[in-house]
C-alpha cells in the first residue's frame, strides 16, 4: 500500500490535554447556560462536520463557493500579480485545501503552503492529498483554533506572507470582532505581505435563506451534527432528533442566523461538579449556532482600512453576490501589542 506523503503537522490542539479539554468544556457550558443558549460555530467541525460542509458547497443553492471560484477564474492574472513570487500562502480554515489546490494547479505557486484548521484529522488527510498532487511545494499543517493565540512556525520567513481567508468565513465574526481579527493578521505581515479574502455581499433575502436552508437538508444535518460533537466533547446527552434547523436573515443586522430549535420541552445534561448539570429548554426555544454577516463591498473595504490594510483591490462577479479582496499592510502602521 502507498504510504501517505510526509507533511509537517504542528499541533496547538491536543485532545489529550486536560487543560485544553477543561477550557473547551468551560466555553461550551458557559454558552449553553446563557439565557439565549449559544454554541460557537467552530464546534461544527469534527471530521463529519468538515465533510458535511464540503457537501454544502456542492448544493445548487449554496452560491458562495461557485461564485467565488468564478471570480478567481476570471481574475486569475490579477490575483497572480497581487501575490507575486516566492510567497508563503497561509490558508486560515483550509478545510479540504481545495481552494488553495485550485490556485496551485492554475500555476499560482507559493514557495510554501501553511494550512491552518481546527479539524485536525481532516486537515492531515487534506494536506497529504494535496502533497501527493504537488510534491514540490513545501507544506506545513497547523492544527489550531485561530481565534486564540497560535504561533506561525519558527523560521517562517517574515517577507511575503499572504494570508488566504476565502469562503466568507470572516462573516462568522461580528464586524467588531472581524476588525480585531484582521488587525491581528495585519500585525503578522510586513509591507511585502498581504491578505486575499472572500466576502459574501448583502443580497436578496430569498437567495440567502435558501443557501442556508437547502431542501435536501444538508445544512440542517451540518447544524444538528454540532450536537453530536458537543455530546462527545462535553459528555452531554443531547438527542439530535429533538432539534430542528432554523436559518433566517436578519436584514437590520445584515446577517444570516442559524439556530437549533427544540421540537418539544426537553432538557440536556452533562457532568458537573456535583453530579450532572442540566439545562431545560421550552418547546420552540433555540440554541444560536452561527451568524454569518454580509457586507457591502465599500463597507468591507472600510473595515480593512480600519484594521491597518491599504492598497485594496476588489473583484466581484457580474451579479455582485460575492467579492474577493486583496490588501496589503498599510505602511507606517504601529503594531498592536499582543
Ligand atoms: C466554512 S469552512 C471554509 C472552508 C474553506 N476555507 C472554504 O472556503 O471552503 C470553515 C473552515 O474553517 C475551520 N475553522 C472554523 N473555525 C476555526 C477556528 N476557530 N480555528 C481554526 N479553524 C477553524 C473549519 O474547520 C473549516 O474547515
Amino acid at each position: 500500500m502507498q504510504q501517505p506523503p510526509e507533511v509537517t503537522l504542528l499541533q496547538f490542539l491536543d485532545r489529550d490535554s486536560p487543560q485544553q479539554n477543561a477550557r473547551l468544556r468551560r466555553e461550551l457550558v458557559a454558552g449553553l447556560l446563557q439565557p439565549q443558549a449559544a454554541i460557537a460555530p467552530k464546534f461544527f467541525y469534527d471530521a463529519l462536520g468538515s465533510r458535511l460542509f464540503e457537501a454544502i458547497t456542492e448544493l445548487p443553492e449554496y452560491y458562495p463557493t461557485r461564485t467565488e471560484a468564478a471570480i478567481f477564474a476570471q481574475y486569475l492574472p490579477a490575483v497572480r500579480q497581487a501575490l507575486g513570487e516566492a510567497f508563503t500562502l497561509i490558508d486560515l480554515g483550509c478545510g479540504s485545501c481545495a481552494k488553495a489546490g485550485k490556485l496551485f494547479h492554475a500555476g499560482v505557486l507559493p514557495a510554501r503552503y501553511v494550512a491552518v484548521d481546527i479539524s485536525v484529522d481532516y486537515l492531515r488527510k487534506s494536506l497529504q492529498h494535496l502533497k501527493r498532487e504537488l510534491p514540490a511545494i513545501e507544506m506545513i499543517g497547523i492544527g489550531a483554533d485561530f481565534t486564540e493565540e497560535f504561533r506561525l512556525p519558527d523560521g517562517l520567513p517574515a517577507e511575503r506572507r499572504m494570508f488566504f481567508y476565502p469562503g466568507s468565513s470572516i462573516g462568522n465574526f461580528s464586524p467588531d470582532e472581524a476588525g480585531r481579527f484582521l488587525r491581528r493578521l495585519a500585525d503578522q505581515i510586513d509591507e511585502s505581505g498581504g491578505l486575499l479574502i472572500g466576502v459574501d455581499l448583502i443580497k436578496d433575502r430569498a437567495l440567502l435563506e435558501a443557501a442556508y436552508d437547502d431542501p435536501l437538508g444538508v445544512t440542517a444535518a451540518f447544524n444538528r451534527n454540532l450536537l453530536r460533537h458537543v455530546n462527545v466533547l462535553l459528555e452531554a446527552d443531547f438527542d439530535i432528533g429533538d432539534w430542528q434547523h432554523v436559518a433566517c436573515y436578519n436584514a437590520d443586522a445584515a446577517r444570516i442566523e442559524m439556530h437549533l430549535e427544540a421540537r418539544r420541552a426537553i432538557s440536556a445534561s452533562w457532568p458537573g461538579a456535583n453530579g450532572r448539570s442540566l439545562r431545560r429548554f421550552a418547546a420552540g426555544e433555540r440554541i444560536h449556532t452561527e451568524s454569518s454577516w454580509k457586507y457591502s463591498a465599500q463597507g468591507f473595504a472600510a473595515l480593512l482600512r480600519s484594521a491597518g490594510f491599504a492598497e485594496i483591490q476588489v473583484w466581484t462577479d457580474p451579479r455582485n453576490w460575492f467579492a474577493l479582496f486583496f490588501a496589503r499592510r498599510a505602511g507606517n502602521q504601529p503594531r498592536t501589542a499582543t
